[in-house]
């Protein structure tokens, strides 16, 4: 029997419809655990509650997904990959490259994904011409959060440079503050690493580093002035600060008991959800001399293939996220943007509404870059080969000048 295109329409309707009613589960893998992030991803699971969708939660603690990602790898070895997997970068473009992620075309061209979702993240969430991930939101990793009641009692202003953030940074240590609220953990010491690189050699100096991986310029001496600077933000953390987690630092300057924040906008997250205002309670900023740079990174769903093509259920997810709605709803919590560039942002705070428009005007500048720390620049064994140098120089084994030497070999050992 030959089918019009309208019935073929309607047949694919009815089955959808059919599906919804018998509706499974999703069982969504994700790092998503703090405060902030929970209380985004309840946007989510609630807009699948709304569908009959069922929710099984799993979730891997760890912020920037390492641990997530191991946790992913012994699952599909065992045969057992969950329906829908959070994902950032080249972790996207590995599992497709296994031939493990379902095609959502079908989904990508009822929505038009490619008129709405901008170049620098459709390298992430395509591949072969299949478009592989469903984009969440937009991260960036070079903002500053400050506690404005610190600030103003010391009299500080929005720091517009390296040296006028060091000034800041020892005014607060001064007056008995801790002057930069960290967790020692790699990731962390990583997305510091990020913003100083940026803003210590420009972009162009980042494309040839962290993109590009060329020699000479991860030899050079500018590299070992980024070293040097972090080696003199670690003389602002505090004693405790080994291990500790994303959330608890940002709890500092919540609590009024650090002046600074180094960190993404998932930030934000954590000081929205613990009822405060920008603004008011705590400032952003980029990191001073990243001005006019956006560092990246995409929270993306990638579906596991189940069999015979995207099943009815992570359709519906795949196309929840990117409904226009939801893209603001679940990003006013989390403290990204929406990935989608086509929307009022006049919902979002103020800080997501600088937020919004400097990635906007970053894409098409040319100063929107994928984030090193957080899988956007370069496949996970370069990045974790850096991860290790940069955490290793923090925390004193290495001097600035070991370091680069260090980082070049990593580089030669690591990249393909
Ligand atoms: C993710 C964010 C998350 C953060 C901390 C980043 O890699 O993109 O969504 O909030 O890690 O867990």
């Amino acid at each position: 029997m030959k089918m019009t295109t309208t019935c073929k329409a309607t047949v694919a309707a009815a089955a959808l419809v059919a599906g919804a009613a018998h509706a499974q589960d999703v069982e969504v893998l994700h790092w998503w655990t703090a405060g902030g992030e929970a209380a985004a991803l309840n946007v989510l699971k609630d807009d699948l509650a709304g569908q009959d969708i069922g929710w099984q939660d799993m979730p891997v603690a760890g912020g920037g997904g390492t641990q997530a990602m191991t946790v992913l790898r012994a699952r599909v070895t065992s045969g057992n990959a969950p329906t829908a997997v959070q994902m950032l970068g080249f972790d996207i473009l590995d599992w497709a490259q296994e031939g493990a992620l379902a095609n959502l075309n079908p989904i990508a061209e009822e929505q038009n994904w490619g008129e709405v979702i901008p170049e620098a993240l459709q390298r992430f969430s395509t591949y072969e011409d299949q478009w592989v991930a469903a984009p969440v939101n937009v991260h960036s990793t070079n903002w500053v959060w400050a506690d404005a009641s610190i600030m103003e009692e010391l009299g500080l202003e929005q720091p517009q440079t390296w040296e006028d953030f060091v000034a800041a940074l020892e005014a607060a240590q001064e007056a008995g503050y801790v002057a930069l609220a960290h967790g020692g953990q790699a990731w962390q010491d990583a997305t510091l690493f990020d913003a100083v690189l940026m803003a210590t050699g420009g972009p162009e100096f980042y494309q040839k580093t962290m993109i590009d991986l060329d020699m000479e310029a991860l030899g050079s001496d500018t590299m070992k002035q980024v070293f040097d600077r972090m080696a003199t933000l670690r003389g602002f953390v505090d004693d405790n600060f080994s291990g500790r987690d994303w959330n608890l630092a940002s709890a500092m300057v919540i609590n009024d008991e650090a002046a600074f924040q180094m960190m993404g906008d998932w930030a934000k997250g954590e000081f929205l959800n613990a009822g405060q205002t920008p603004g008011e309670d705590f400032l952003c900023f980029r990191f001073p001399g990243s001005q006019d740079q956006v560092l990246f990174n995409s929270d993306q769903f990638a579906m596991f293939s189940q069999g015979d093509g995207v099943s009815d259920e992570q359709a519906a997810l795949a196309k929840a996220i990117l409904s226009p709605e939801f893209q603001i709803a679940f990003n006013k919590v989390k403290g990204s943007v929406p990935a989608r560039t086509d929307l009022d942002a006049s919902e979002l705070d103020a800080c997501g509404q600088q937020g919004y428009e400097e990635y906007k005007a970053a894409a098409e500048s040319g100063n929107l870059f994928g984030s090193m720390a957080h899988g956007h620049a370069n496949p996970a064994a370069v990045k974790n080969a850096m991860y290790d140098v940069i955490t290793a120089h923090f925390n004193g084994e290495y001097d600035s000048e070991t370091a680069v030497q260090e980082l070049q070999t990593a580089v030669e050992i690591n990249a393909m």
